[in-house]
Order: C-alpha cells, then sequence, then structure tokens
C-alpha cells in the first residue's frame, strides 16, 4: 500500500482523535494523539507521555512509530496526527520519523473541528539528515 484513499485517511484520524483521550499531559494539558498506518495496512498508535521531570516528555509521533518498528514494521504510508490547533509534529519527531522514509503524508487534525490539514513530511522536513551521509 503506498497510497490511501478518503475513507482510510477518515479512519486514521479517527483513530488518532480516539487515542488523544489517553495522553499524560498533566503539566502542558497539551493532548496528542497518533495513528500511524504501515504499508501493510497496519495501524499504530500513540500518545503523548509527559514527566514530573519535564525532559523525559516523549510525543505522541515517537511512541506511534517506536510500537511500529518494535512490531515489525518500519515502512508506512501516513501519520494522523490529533490536537488542539491541528499542529504539525516537532522537529525531532519530523527527523524521527524521516529515518524511516520522508515520502509519508502527515494528515494534522483538531481536535475540536476535526479539521485536517495535508502534508508530506519531505515538506516539513526539507533534506533531512539521513544515513546516507554516514556512508
Ligand atoms: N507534543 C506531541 O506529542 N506531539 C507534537 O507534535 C507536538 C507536541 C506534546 C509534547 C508535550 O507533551 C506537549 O505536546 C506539549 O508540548
Amino acid at each position: 500500500m503506498n497510497s490511501i484513499d478518503e475513507q482510510l485517511q477518515a479512519s486514521l484520524v479517527q483513530e488518532a482523535l480516539a487515542i488523544r483521550s489517553r495522553a499524560h499531559a498533566p503539566y502542558s494539558n497539551f493532548q496528542v494523539g497518533a495513528a500511524l498506518l504501515s504499508k501493510t495496512g497496519e495501524i499504530f498508535l500513540g500518545c503523548n507521555v509527559e514527566n514530573a521531570s519535564y525532559s523525559l516528555t516523549i510525543c505522541a509521533e515517537r511512541v506511534a512509530a517506536g510500537t511500529a518498528v518494535a512490531s515489525g514494521q518500519s515502512q508506512w504510508v501516513a501519520i494522523a496526527i490529533a490536537s488542539r490547533g491541528a499542529v504539525t509534529p516537532c522537529g525531532a519527531c519530523r527527523q524521527f520519523l524521516a529515518e524511516f522514509g520522508s515520502d509519508l503524508l502527515v494528515l494534522s487534525v483538531d481536535a475540536e473541528s476535526q479539521k485536517v490539514r495535508r502534508f508530506q513530511l519531505s515538506e516539513l522536513l526539507p533534506h533531512a539528515f539521513d544515513k546516507t551521509a554516514l556512508d
């Protein structure tokens, strides 16, 4: 699977909205949910997990990505991210996701209006640092 139709995009968005309720965000009160679709058609979920030692916080996107990799799925088609204001992934998450390919559809959804903004990861992180630099 290399592209996804409107119906699959809508269900990925719904999964991101639903998992957002699991966020552990007592410090920022900014809950985020992420749903990552692999090329095999599986969906991996994540939410942000904050910590009293603030810098240990992990974003929803990296939880979803780590879960996918641990499940043996590191080829992805799209990620939906649900938050207040439909944010795009932070810089660290852009780099983390780009490790597995910049050809990734990013769907940012506003948790209230459910309006979706669409991007390609390559547009959010042009000229990503990648393994070719280490050759
Ligand atoms: N956060 C995410 O989980 N994903 C993003 O794309 C942006 C920020 C989290 C980290 C922290 O728990 C809270 O949102 C506020 O920065």
